[in-house]
């Protein structure tokens, strides 16, 4: 019987953060042993928000590094680049004719992002879902692992598969968004009721680029809150809340032992402890990431080697779908 499969895929439009971290690339490494694992760098998505080409190209070969520093084997599982598989834009162009506008228009990310940028609210920042949707459907995966803020494209992605499903029979496998424990949406340590974005330029995102100080820094001027004391109170004081949430990913235990080793702690303390639980888990990671980011050659190695592999996935549904849509197929002279 074959492994169960995943695909996952981050962004190269910029540094990634602390949250993408916890809720995201540390989570992808337990499936590498026991299931079939695509991760990829999703170049084509960072595009819908301007990117200087020189960084863009850089971030791209970030995005893997980080992926094999934080512990991603390219032999145990799938490591490529969005646009090294053609499929990808093939796919996201004919699922477009399946999605409907009124769905897009009820993105939450779409509408932020267009707040954001109000100088280019471009037609692909609005179909972006329909391409995310190709991304994971090609692969035929059970689930995808990702944070709590991707949650309404995977739903949309469930409904263009079974909508194209009903019109032309099994071709895609419904997936299933897998979230993670307490660090689906890791906050910002100023404003501790919104998500902690790479976008974001404030105190308040952890960069995993930050050298140690400069992650000390920013604990130290977390928000807390007037209470005073350490609870696990996401209501009252979600600032202290996403602290306890940050230590306990990092430190390895749970929301509750870690509750329980700050009961009756001080803030300075314990915003302390935090920032040396962030570092000791962010060190050793920042070191081999410097080490893959001094060899490009072996990261081009990996993208092409990754590339053939989820080429020979992703062809074998396109076709599918051409076949089933209409198109004809081309014949070689
Ligand atoms: P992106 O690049 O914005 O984020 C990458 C991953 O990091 C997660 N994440 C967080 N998790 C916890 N706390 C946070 N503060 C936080 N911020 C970000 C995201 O949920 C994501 O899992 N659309 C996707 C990229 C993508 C994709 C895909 C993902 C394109 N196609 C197919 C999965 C499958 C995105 O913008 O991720």
């Amino acid at each position: 019987m074959s492994r169960p499969t995943i695909i996952s895929g981050i962004q190269s439009s910029g540094q990634p953060s602390l949250g993408n971290l916890l809720g995201a690339f540390l989570q992808f490494i337990k499936y590498q042993e026991t299931h079939e694992t695509f991760c990829f760098v999703a170049d084509h998505h960072a595009i819908t928000v301007r990117q200087d080409p020189k960084k863009l190209h850089e971030n791209s070969y970030a995005i893997a590094a980080w992926y094999i520093a934080c512990g991603l084997d390219p032999a145990k599982c799938t490591i490529f680049l969005q646009s090294h598989v053609r499929a990808h834009a093939e796919l996201g162009w004919i699922l477009g004719t399946f999605t409907q506008m009124g769905e897009l228009e009820r993105m939450t990310q779409f509408k932020d992002k267009s707040q954001r940028h109000a100088q280019n609210i471009n037609a692909g920042l609005f179909t972006y879902p329909a391409l995310m949707a190709a991304d994971i459907l090609l692969y035929q995966v059970d689930e995808v692992p990702v944070g709590d803020d991707q949650r309404q494209h995977l739903e949309l992605t469930r409904t263009v598969a079974t909508r194209f499903n009903n019109v032309y029979g099994d071709t895609f496998k419904l997936p299933q968004g897998t979230f993670p424990k307490n660090v689906a949406r890791v906050k910002d340590l100023q404003e501790p009721t919104k998500k902690m974005s790479k976008s974001s330029d404030s105190l308040g995102t952890v960069f995993l680029l930050d050298d140690l100080k400069t992650i000390e820094k920013k604990f130290k001027k977390a928000v807390t809150d007037n209470v005073g004391a350490v609870n696990l109170d996401e209501e009252n004081q979600p600032g202290v809340a996403n602290l306890l949430a940050i230590y306990a990913a990092c430190a390895g235990v749970s929301l509750e032992d870690a509750a329980a080793q700050f009961e009756g702690s001080q803030y300075g303390p314990f915003k302390a402890a935090v920032a040396e639980a962030v570092c000791g888990t962010i060190d050793p990671i920042q070191k081999r990431y410097y080490e893959l980011m001094d060899d490009k050659t072996e990261l081009d190695r990996i993208f092409a080697q990754g590339a053939a592999k989820a080429s020979a996935v992703a062809d074998k549904t396109l076709q599918d779908v051409m076949d089933k849509v209409g198109y004809v197929r081309p014949v070689s002279l």
